[in-house]
Formats: C-alpha cells, structure tokens, sequence
C-alpha cells in the first residue's frame, strides 16, 4: 500500500479516476495522463512504459497499437493496463498495486494509528510545499533513516538535552506491520511529566508499510514518502502539511511565521538525511561492507526488514 497524492479540493480519488478518464479520452496515453496528474500534485508511481503510442480506453483496455500487423494477435487480445486498488484516507489517496486482492485500507493502517494519527485530521490542512529528492539507494534504507533515532546527535547535531528526552522515546509495532513512535521534546519534559499529552509534547512519529512516515508535530506535519524507481534507486518526497488560514483568526500571520521558519529549518535536516544516501551508494557494494550493527534500543529497524520478509516469504 502506498500513499500516491495529497487531496485537496481538486485532488479526490474520483478526481483522480477522472483525471485518467479524462486524459485517455483526449490523448489516450498514460504517460501523458502521469505528467497530467504529476501537476495535481497527485501523482501516480507505476505507469508502466508506454511509450510506443499505444492506445487505451477508459477502462485500461489497449484499444490501438502502431504496427499492430506486426505483432501476434493472441498477444494483444484482451489486453489492458493493470488495475490497482484506491482509496482515501486523512486526505491522501492511496494505491495498493495488489488490486482486487488488496487488504481494504483502513484494515492495513490499523485502529491505532487511524485513531491517533487521525487526531490532526490532515484532511483538513493544506499542502506548503513538496520537496523531491533522487536517491540512489533502495527506498527501504531511506525508510530506515526514518526509522532511527540514533543518528540525529551525529548528523543532525541537536544537543544532549534533545539526546537525553530521546531515550525515553516509546515505540510500538501496530497491525503486526506498522509502528507508532513518540519522542518527548526536551523542552516540555515537566509538562510532560504533569499530563501525558503526547500530541502536545511529544514528536509523534508514525509508519504505515512499506513506505509512508507521518512526522507530527503540534502544528504541522512532514510526510515522507520514497518511491522505488528501480532496485536502487528512489524518488523521495517531503511533504509539508500546515492548518489553513481562517479569516477570523487573528493569530495566523504568527502561525505562518513560525511555520516558515519550521519548515526551513526541517528542509535542512530531511536534506541531510538525504545526503547520507551518497556515502550509502559509494560503500554498499563495497567488500568490506559485511554487516549492520544496530543499538539495542531501536527495534523498528530490525521488525520492519523482518516484515518484509515475512511478507515475501508468504
Ligand atoms: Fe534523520
């Protein structure tokens, strides 16, 4: 299951159903409809290569084919595009390439996370900005920068306080496949210690598998999102989620301040995440690369691999 697009007004899975509809009608390529849609900002990841000018119908059937004397009838009968599953959650559409034997969605995020992350009701905020990154390394080792919390003090130098309120993060896997994390922010430790407000003083963080991560704060959310490309290499997006303006709220131009200022500052931290998948790409075929060594305290890492090979096993 994948997250494909935020939706705003103009963004729905009917909207993005009629989008495809809409473009086949009129160019009748998929390439086309994926660069159509790429500007929505939803965007769909596994168009495959069409790129001889076939021709589909509404439905996905291949209904013209340049040259089709020269290829074997039995090959072209019936065939269509792959379907895949949609749906809708807290204002994203997602996509699930298993189609008809797809897990229904809300099943697979889970109750617990549909409870808490649906707290902040992203369905209700509005898109600041996309940052896109090319990776090149597999999705899952961007997914596991954001499962750790290890490296920050390294690579992202926060300070020993932010060090020391991290060890007591708390950590759960959910639905057997998903994890919900929650870092105390150091500044709120006695607030914290008065009321267990996670939501308010603590960083939630929460992953739907394989490649979804929801970084909360109070006021605002990043959604990362690395898209496989190929075996080893990813298309990443950051995607930064505000509350909207209300006209009547005259504390907003404070709010859009300190947003402007949050997500500067974030842009900068997610880019050096990023930047450490350079280094990953000189070593990882490298002899002397034998071995992961993991603390003891981060577990997410170890189960989300371990899911994954459950899953492929099965
Ligand atoms: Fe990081």
């Amino acid at each position: 299951m994948a997250r494909v697009g935020y939706v705003d007004e103009s963004t729905t899975v009917e909207s993005v159903r009629v989008a495809f509809d809409r473009m086949r009608e009129k160019r009748g390529k998929v390439t086309n409809i994926y660069r159509a849609l790429a500007h929505k900002p939803a965007m769909v990841t596994t168009i495959g290569p069409f790129v001889a000018g076939w021709l589909f119908d509404t439905t996905g059937k291949v209904i013209g084919v340049p040259e089709r004397i020269d290829f074997d009838p039995e090959h072209l009968k019936d065939l269509r595009a792959p379907a895949v599953a949609a749906d809708e959650w807290g204002g994203w559409v997602w996509v699930n390439l298993a189609a008809e034997a797809a897990t229904p969605l809300t099943e697979w995020i889970g109750e617990d996370i549909i409870t808490d992350l649906g707290q902040y009701r992203m369905q209700d905020m509005v898109l600041k900005e996309v940052v896109e990154w090319d990776v090149p390394v597999s999705y899952k080792a961007v997914v596991d920068g954001f499962n750790e919390i290890y490296h920050t003090a390294e690579l992202h130098h926060v300070g020993p306080e932010w060090v020391r309120s991290a060890r007591d993060t708390t950590m759960a896997v959910v639905n057997d496949h998903n994890f919900t994390c929650y870092v105390p922010r150091h500044q709120y430790r006695d607030q914290l210690a008065e009321n267990w407000d996670h939501f308010k003083w603590a960083i939630c963080h929460y992953v739907v598998f394989p490649n979804t991560t929801f970084n909360c704060n109070p006021e605002h959310i990043q959604v990362f999102n690395p898209i496989p490309i190929d075996v080893d290499r990813t298309r990443f997006k950051c995607w930064e989620l505000v509350y909207p303006k209300r006209d009547d709220d005259p504390d907003y131009p404070d709010y859009e301040r300190r947003m402007e200022a949050h997500w500067a500052h974030l842009k900068e931290v997610v880019g050096e995440d990023i930047a450490i998948y350079q280094q990953l790409e000189r070593t990882k075929r490298s002899s002397g690369y034998t071995t992961n060594i993991l603390s003891k305290r981060e577990y997410k890492i170890f189960r989300y691999h371990e899911v994954m090979a459950e899953m492929l096993r099965d």
